[in-house]
Parts: structure tokens; sequence; C-alpha cells
């Protein structure tokens, strides 16, 4: 760490976020809101952010939501807290805007498994079917699909299609299986997985059902194919937060990356929240990615309106398209 303010790009983009001290004496929470107000700048989060960040954000909520809001609003700033590809697409949506993220490093293993150059040659060989590609994504990616989804919309998307259009689905082969299963739709798959909802341990789960009898296991559709077949309610990050509202259960056990249990206490503080264990005694239910935004970085980031998300002109109006018609889709079915 240093106390000099150190702009030079190589370094930012090598380290990902300023390197500056911030006096501990600050009230963060304080500074940060002023910086909202002078900047007219907006905190959109994802639910996966630790809680300090799900609580001075404007908005908190899941891939589609966080679209939506990008989409619509009037910030000049949007400051993003979450991941990378998230970032993008609120560049995408919002071109004209400045779009801010805490650490440029802040990635994803699911977008990291469907590189661009490697999906295009792949693709050649299905000349005749559409591309729906999973939200988690790079914005070049975005480029090579013709409708995106995430894990709220995927099922009405699936179903828009034709039924005799074939479709190659990308990147996340679990999402793609249960979304196979569910609309009967026979598609050619992209082999992809999240490093975080690949790590549940199905007997360490099978051991804390029978401590906990009355929990129901909630699962994101991101996790593998033995555990979704054994949940009681399967949905997005908004999807599993409702349902825990609207549950008359009391205890669930949370198949998901572990920060949507602040939002679920939060939303039901009589109710009981178990994160589903981890194949090891690290914390590999918290993705690494989302983790690296602190409230620190926050800050540093809005103080000085970087590291910003810069996309070339070609993919932000080629890439948006398949955005744009995930979002018509979405608005249709009342999404
Ligand atoms: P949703 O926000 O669509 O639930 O997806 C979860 C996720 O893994 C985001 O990276
Ligand atoms: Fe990507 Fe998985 Fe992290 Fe979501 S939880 S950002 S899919 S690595």
């Amino acid at each position: 760490m240093t106390t000099e303010i150190d702009f030079a790009p190589e370094k930012l983009q090598k380290l990902g976020f300023l390197d500056i001290d911030v006096d501990p004496t600050l009230d963060l929470f304080e500074e940060i809101n002023k910086l909202k107000k002078e900047k007219n700048a907006i905190i959109l989060a994802h639910y996966y952010q630790e809680p300090d960040i799900q609580d001075i954000a404007d908005y908190i909520g899941d891939s589609l939501g966080l679209s939506q809001e990008a989409a619509r609003t009037e910030a000049d700033i949007i400051v993003f807290a979450g991941v990378h590809f998230m970032a993008e697409t609120a560049k995408m949506l919002s071109p004209h805007k400045k779009v801010i993220l805490p650490d440029l490093k802040a990635g994803c293993s699911l977008a990291d498994a469907c590189p661009a150059p490697l999906f295009k040659k792949f693709k050649e060989k299905y000349p005749d079917h559409i591309v729906v590609s999973y939200v988690n994504t790079t914005a070049e990616m975005k480029t090579l699909t013709d409708i995106c989804c995430t894990s709220t919309n995927a099922v009405q998307i699936i179903e828009s299609i034709p039924k005799d259009q074939p479709i190659i689905f990308a990147p996340d082969i679990n999402l793609g299986r249960y979304l196979v299963k569910k609309t009967g739709r026979d598609m050619v798959l992209w082999n992809g997985a999240c490093m975080v909802h690949e790590i549940f341990s199905m007997e360490k789960i099978a051991k804390l059902r029978r401590q906990h009898p009355n929990a129901l296991l909630i699962a994101h559709p991101e996790c593998e194919e033995h555990l979704l077949a054994t949940a009681d309610y399967i949905g997005s990050t908004t999807g599993l937060l409702k349902f825990t509202m609207r549950s008359e259960a009391t205890e669930f056990i949370v198949a998901t990356e572990a920060g949507i249990l602040h939002q679920m206490e939060k939303a039901s503080p009589h109710k009981t929240f178990l994160p589903a264990p981890p194949e090891n005694t690290c914390a590999c239910n918290e993705c690494p990615h989302m983790k690296l935004n602190t409230l620190e970085k926050l800050y540093i980031c809005m103080k000085y309106e970087m590291p910003e998300v810069i996309l070339p002109e070609w993919v932000i109006r080629e890439g948006v398209k398949s955005i744009d018609r995930m979002l018509e889709i979405s608005a249709k079915a009342g999404l």
C-alpha cells in the first residue's frame, strides 16, 4: 500500500484497483453517501457482495435486476459492486455513462470458461443453431450470442424460441442441463461451470439435513445435477430470496454463494439460514471474485472515478443486441 496516488494505467491494470491508503478514522458510509450525492452516482450491488456493500447500495439484486436497473438509471456514474461481466453489461446498456468497478480483477470462473475465440470455432460447427448465453460471459462473447439469459429468465428465453429451432447454450453446463430437463429442449451445451456452485459436499449436506430434518434445501441452478435432484426449490438468487420469504418453513440450507444469506436474514429475521457446506474447510462457498470488492475499494473508486470499464465501440454495438433481446423477452414475460 502507498499513500501516494498512483494513476499509472499499467499498474492499475495489474492490481485491479487504486492502491491508496484509506484514513482509518473516516466513516466510510458517510463518505460514500457524500460522494454519491456530489457525483450523481448510483451503486448497484449483487447479492454476493459483502454485507457492508449491500447495505450502502442503492439497488441490490440478481444479474437480471442489475441489468434492468443499469438500463433505466438516470445517474451519471454507475458504480458496479459486482463482477466484471456485470459491469460490462451495464456499460453496454448505458454506453454514455461512466461505469466504475471497485476492483477490475473481479472476474468470473464461468465467463473465463468460455473464451470468445474458442467459442467462435465451436459455433461454426452448428451453423443452423442460435446461441443463447448465460449473461456470465465476456462482452466479446455477447457479440457471438443471439439472446442472453440469466437464471431468472432462462426458462422463458428458451421457451420463446420456436421449437424447431436448434439451440447452443453456453457457458454453464449445469444450468444448461437443468434447462434441458425443464423445457424438454435438446440443446448443444458448452462445458463450463462456476467454481463456487460446484464445491458443495453432498455428504455434508446429507449430514446437515439429518441434524435439521425440517430444513428445506434450496439451490441455485448453477449447482450440479445430483444436488439439484435433491433440492426442495431451485431458483436464481432473487428466486431463492423470495422463496424463503413466502415459505412457511423456518429453516433453510442454502446452496449458493453465502452472500445471499445477508438479505435472507434481513427479510426473515425469525428464520434460520444454513449455508450449504463446501467439500473442504475453506470458505469456498464465497465467490473469491465477488469478494475482491471491499468498502475501502468502493470508496476509493468513487473518489477517483477509477478503475473504469471501457469497451470497444463495435463490442458495445454488436454485443448489446443480445442483452436488449433478453430484456424485451423478460419484459413481455413480466419479469
Ligand atoms: P443470478 O444473479 O442470476 O442469480 O446469478 C448468480 C451468479 O452466479 C452471478 O454471478
Ligand atoms: Fe462467477 Fe460463480 Fe462468482 Fe457468480 S459465483 S461471479 S458465476 S464465479
